[in-house]
């Protein structure tokens, strides 16, 4: 059956504007767009644990058989949220099937009409969408400004007399890399008496005490923390982190918690041996930052910071303005086996396109510098 006019229309218009997507099982010799920074996806003694930890508990189903209110919930999510919390210093924590999930699942549940949300207008779509679900009223504050937070805070509580006003922002932003400030975070939140929520999906094992992330030493002041295992646990899944009776009031409130399948007893050995890993083995961490260190001398020894970003984080990019220009920019690195990703408008802003890099410990000096002088060539 033909997709109805209006739907063909959207497709053709994406086609136009060369932002049409499509899915590829395409590999490249050198990884600069995964989110496994650490390596954890390919990590053998992660695997091994994971398959000794079903062995242990005897399971043998494949799947968790329902919702986790119903016939879902497995031993090993136990052990899971309590992995969770006690390595990131939470009172509870509590999974979700993916860190899109925790976000729509969390902010859905929590804000309601009478309350007004501030977030940083680069925020991640599952912010977004989950901020959609809900019925309260959204404002965007201008990328990492405070200034400009305060001011809107106050001219909204003094209109609106909010229930409750909410704070949300990414520790480490996931199209530009930079980071935000917690601690400033914090203090406003305070001011304002604001719940502060934070999305620490790329700061986990990249930054912060411990490689904890940057909320990771505010949490008492914290009243959510959004960590996801698909990026640099090299799994799948979210957490959301908070009180013990914030984990409860998502289990009776939360929709995307409530009315889905549980994730599998072996998709829950994966993550819980992945924080194992976590705990005990600082290697791939250290080796993360020094790679990090080495992209950014690169930028400035080659001059090209005003094309390439020299963030803390894994996150990086080169800047070229119009869908065209980064699809071939991202061709042309690929043909030379480097695996990039364009990251086209309407996912950013038009005049803000990318090529979106992501650095893992296992990138070499080498790597870094063919992907220096190949985009040298394009940009310059
Ligand atoms: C900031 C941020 N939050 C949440 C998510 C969603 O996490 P997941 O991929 O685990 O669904 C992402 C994914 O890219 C992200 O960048």
């Amino acid at each position: 059956m033909q997709l109805p006019d209006n739907l063909n229309k959207e497709i053709e218009n994406r086609i136009k504007n060369d932002s049409y997507r499509i899915l590829s099982e395409k590999s490249y010799p050198v990884d600069f767009f995964s989110n496994d920074y650490l390596g954890y996806a390919k990590n053998s003694i992660i695997s091994e644990k994971s398959v000794s930890l079903l062995n242990t508990f005897k399971i043998k189903t494949h799947g968790s058989t329902g919702s986790r209110l119903i016939s879902g919930n497995h031993e090993l999510f136990k052990i899971l949220e309590n992995k969770a919390k006690d390595l990131l210093n939470a009172e509870a924590a509590l999974f979700f099937n993916s860190g899109y999930d925790a976000n729509l699942g969390l902010l859905s549940a929590i804000l309601k009409p009478k309350d007004v949300v501030f977030y940083d207008e680069l925020c991640h779509a599952s912010i977004r969408d989950g901020l959609q679900m809900s019925n309260a009223r959204a404002y965007k504050f201008k990328h990492n400004d405070y200034k400009d937070l305060v001011t809107k805070i106050e001219l909204q509580n003094q209109r609106l007399q909010p229930q409750n006003v909410y704070i949300i922002s990414e520790s480490v932003f996931s199209m530009d890399g930079d980071l935000s400030d917690i601690g400033e975070l914090v203090t406003i939140s305070k001011t304002f008496n604001a719940y502060l929520i934070v999305d620490e999906a790329h700061a986990l094992g990249v930054c912060g005490k411990d490689f904890k992330g940057l909320s990771f030493e505010y949490n008492e002041d914290i009243f959510a923390r959004i960590y996801t295992c698909g990026k640099a646990l090299g799994s799948h899944g979210g957490f959301v982190l908070g009180s013990k009776t914030l984990k409860d009031y998502l289990i009776n409130f939360s929709r995307p918690f409530i009315y889905t399948t549980g994730a599998s007893p072996f998709h829950v050995a994966q993550v819980i041996a992945a924080l194992d890993y976590f705990e005990n083995e600082d290697k791939e961490k250290q080796e993360l930052q020094k790679v990090i260190s080495i992209f950014n001398d690169m930028v400035s020894s080659n001059q090209l910071q005003n094309k390439m970003s020299t963030n803390a984080s894994a996150i990086q990019h080169i800047s070229c303005s119009g869908n065209s220009n980064a699809k071939a920019l991202a061709e042309s690195l690929q043909r030379h086996g480097l695996g990039v990703k364009a990251i086209l408008s309407p996912t950013v802003p038009k005049g803000k396109e990318r090529i979106r890099l992501c650095l893992h410990n296992y990138n070499t000096k080498e790597q870094l510098q063919n992907l220096m002088s190949k985009a040298k060539k394009h940009i310059q």
